[in-house]
Formats: C-alpha cells, sequence, structure tokens
C-alpha cells in the first residue's frame, strides 16, 4: 500500500513525544502551584505540547503530559476534550476560530462567518486544501463588547466586518 503524504505526515506526527524542552516548560509552570496540585499545570501544559507539534494533540502527548504530571491519563483527556482551543487532530497552518455566539451574532457575525467561508472556500471544522487554514465556530471569546470576534492563532481580531477579514487574511498569503 503506498501511504499518501498527508498520511505519512499524521503518522509521523502520531510518533511525537514530549521534548524535554516542553517538560522544562511545564515544570516551570509547576513551580507555580502547590506541590500537591500537579493537575493545576494541565491546561498550560497541553498548550505547550500542542504548539510543540503544530497545532494539536496526539493520544501520545496527552499520555505523556499526564505522565509528566504524575496525574491520571483520564484527567488530561477530560481537560483536552472539553475545551475548544486544544485540537485533537491536524489542523491547518493557521487557525482561525470566529465567534457566532449571542453578542456576536447581533452585531452580524453571519456576514463575518460568511466572507470567511466565501475567502478559504471550506465550510466549519475544514482545513484548506494547501494545509494553511482551519475554520472553527467557537463559543464566546470573552471579548463580546468588541464584536463580532475572532481567534486567529493567538491574536485577537475585533469588531470584524467582511472588509476587515479580506485585509487580516490578505496579509497572511
Ligand atoms: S459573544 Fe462573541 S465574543 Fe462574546
Amino acid at each position: 500500500m503506498v501511504a499518501t503524504r498527508e498520511g505519512q505526515q499524521m503518522a509521523n506526527a502520531n510518533k511525537a513525544r514530549l521534548s524535554d524542552s516542553a517538560k522544562a516548560e511545564i515544570d516551570a509552570w509547576l513551580t507555580k502551584y502547590p506541590q500537591e496540585q500537579r493537575r493545576s499545570a494541565v491546561i498550560p501544559a497541553l498548550h505547550i505540547a500542542q504548539d510543540e507539534n503544530k497545532g494539536w494533540l496526539t493520544t501520545q502527548l496527552m499520555d505523556d503530559v499526564a505522565d509528566h504530571l504524575q496525574i491520571p491519563r483520564v484527567s488530561v483527556y477530560e481537560v483536552s476534550t472539553f475545551y475548544s482551543m486544544y485540537d485533537l487532530e491536524k489542523v491547518g497552518t493557521h487557525k482561525v476560530c470566529v465567534c457566532t455566539n449571542l453578542s456576536c451574532m447581533l452585531s452580524d457575525s453571519d456576514a463575518v462567518v460568511a466572507r470567511l467561508k466565501e475567502k478559504l472556500k471550506i465550510d466549519f471544522n475544514e482545513t484548506t486544501a494547501d494545509g494553511k487554514f482551519t475554520l472553527r465556530e467557537v463559543e464566546c471569546l470573552g471579548a463580546c463588547v468588541n464584536a463580532p470576534v475572532m481567534l486567529l492563532d493567538r491574536t485577537y481580531h475585533e469588531k470584524l466586518t467582511p472588509e476587515k477579514v479580506d485585509k487580516i487574511l490578505g496579509e497572511l498569503e
């Protein structure tokens, strides 16, 4: 059987292990919490693991996080499957998370979403053919006062309009 390039990449990524530098970063977070509360570091630890693996988490990486924190693996799965900020499948280079919750909807997030889908030629939970963008619909991003809002990688973009979407995406092309 001939493996596709994407399939091979996924297989390679699935073998990724938490690096020593990632463990050191997690250890730095652990110093912020009481010694008996190691599970408090699970959120930053998952961010570190995800960032190291091009934006998504494998089961192996989640297990590595759990083992390093010395907590049950299920305690890590509970967090990684609850929050939309963690991805458990391969994603594009850029993650576009657009809010469609109440304040954003009332501020015409529909127009923003329509422009994003039109420009990227994908629907929610899809990745562009070139692997550059993944589009996500998310719940409130906590910036309702400046709705409509999207989170592009780690950067908030607020008071969005379709024209602003064109400009933001244009700067990434
Ligand atoms: S409803 Fe969209 S940021 Fe709060």
